[in-house]
């Protein structure tokens, strides 16, 4: 039996959900490039094109609007009683705190895990800097509240754009490190509550969700476009990788991150920021370059999105709950499509310990 330790180059499920095609670097989340969707149609219609007749719940827009809404307004009162000990943790953490709450039998779980990240995150952050959670309202679509139960103001048309934008083109990636997690659970019988909370766990590395954050943390440690290319370069001596750059899959280009950079463009007001990070972007893709020349390493999803959401004014340790937020949908589209799969995942380890001495 061949070893592939990291399952590149493994198929490991049929899915119909999102096709990532590294080679002409392309995603296609069910049917429609991502570029057709990304600022063209809401979340709530990604949702029901994503869930239809895969997941238990309304899949037509207006419904699973008015429904989503709903289920904001139900997980507020769920995650209440656990906010207090929630909003001690790191933002994500406290979110793997509120989804174990849930029970698998919940009986509109996949409405209740989507609603109950966006207003456990909301509320965690307003929980822990002193002020009360905001109530959903659940007239508004599901970006525009998340970014108000956040920030505790209405946000502007622009910045909900902006949101959506970026909510929707993070919602599904194929089988990806968290959603192929969500997919064993989900393989094992264990419950759509189970197999979110796992993901969720599995997101949390900086190798995949966790990337944003620091890579805030490197622009500012680079702190002027002149120190760019030294500090990039000791970084690499050191072994370091760069957040936000490098891919399993694309080799040409990660398609998330142009619509991202678009949507935070289109935002206005960050413009010096902006060229700045596009200064950064391009010291890292010459240093890596030149430091890795056997790998095709480009910018990915996460370098813009820290941009998207600093300029929504996150805070940075709360970027991988904003990911969330939108994963959840493919998480949960991906354990149902692997529930409905009725197969068992359990691949095999090759033994290289002592063997036992023969009697
Ligand atoms: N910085 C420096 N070196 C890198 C980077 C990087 N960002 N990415 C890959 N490399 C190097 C590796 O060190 C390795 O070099 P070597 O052959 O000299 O040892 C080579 O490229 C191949 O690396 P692999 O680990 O085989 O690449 P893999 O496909 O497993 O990695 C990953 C993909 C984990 C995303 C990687 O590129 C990485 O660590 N990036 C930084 C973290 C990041 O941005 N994560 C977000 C990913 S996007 C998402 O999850 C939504």
């Amino acid at each position: 039996m061949s070893l592939s330790s990291g399952l590149e180059g493994i198929v490991a499920a049929e899915t119909i959900l999102s096709e990532v095609d590294g080679e002409a670097g392309r995603l296609v989340l069910r049917g429609h490039r991502l570029q057709d969707v990304a600022g063209h149609r809401s979340l709530e219609w990604l949702i029901g094109t994503l869930w239809t007749d895969l997941v238990p719940a309304p899949t037509d827009e207006p419904t699973l609007r008015a429904a989503l809404g709903e289920a904001r307004l139900a997980a507020f009162d769920s995650v209440a009683p656990l906010l207090p000990h929630a909003a001690r943790l790191a933002p994500i953490e406290a979110l793997r705190l509120l989804l174990a709450a849930v029970p698998d039998d919940h009986k509109a779980a996949p409405l209740h895990l989507v609603a109950a990240v966006a207003v456990g995150l909301a509320a965690v952050l307003r929980t822990r800097a002193g002020s009360p959670a905001i109530a959903p309202d659940p007239r508004l679509g599901h970006a525009a509240d998340l970014l108000r139960m956040i920030r505790g103001a209405n946000p502007s048309d622009a910045e909900v754009a902006a949101l959506e934008t970026y909510l929707i083109t993070a919602t599904d990636h194929g089988l990806n490190a968290s959603t192929f997690t969500a997919r064993v659970v989900a393989s094992t019988r264990a419950g759509l509550a189970s197999a979110v909370t796992a993901a969720l766990c599995a997101l949390k590395g900086p190798l995949h969700g966790g990337a944003p954050g620091p890579v805030i943390d490197m622009l500012d440690a680079i702190g002027s476009p002149e120190n760019a290319e030294a500090w990039l370069d000791a970084a690499l001596q050191r072994g370091d990788r760069l957040m936000g750059f490098g891919h399993r899959v694309y080799r040409v280009t990660d398609p998330r991150s142009d619509v991202v950079k678009r949507a935070v463009m289109a935002l206005g007001g960050a413009a010096g920021r902006i060229r700045f990070a596009e200064h950064i972007e391009q010291a890292a893709l010459a240093v890596l370059a030149r430091r890795k020349p056997a790998r095709s390493l480009q910018t990915n999803l996460e370098f813009y999105t820290a941009l998207l959401l600093e300029a929504l004014e996150i805070p940075r340790d709360a970027f991988t709950g904003v990911f969330a937020a939108a994963r959840v949908v493919g998480w949960i589209a991906h354990a149902q499509e692997q529930m409905a799969a009725q197969r068992l995942i359990r691949p095999q380890s090759r033994y290289v310990g002592p063997l036992p001495r023969a009697a």
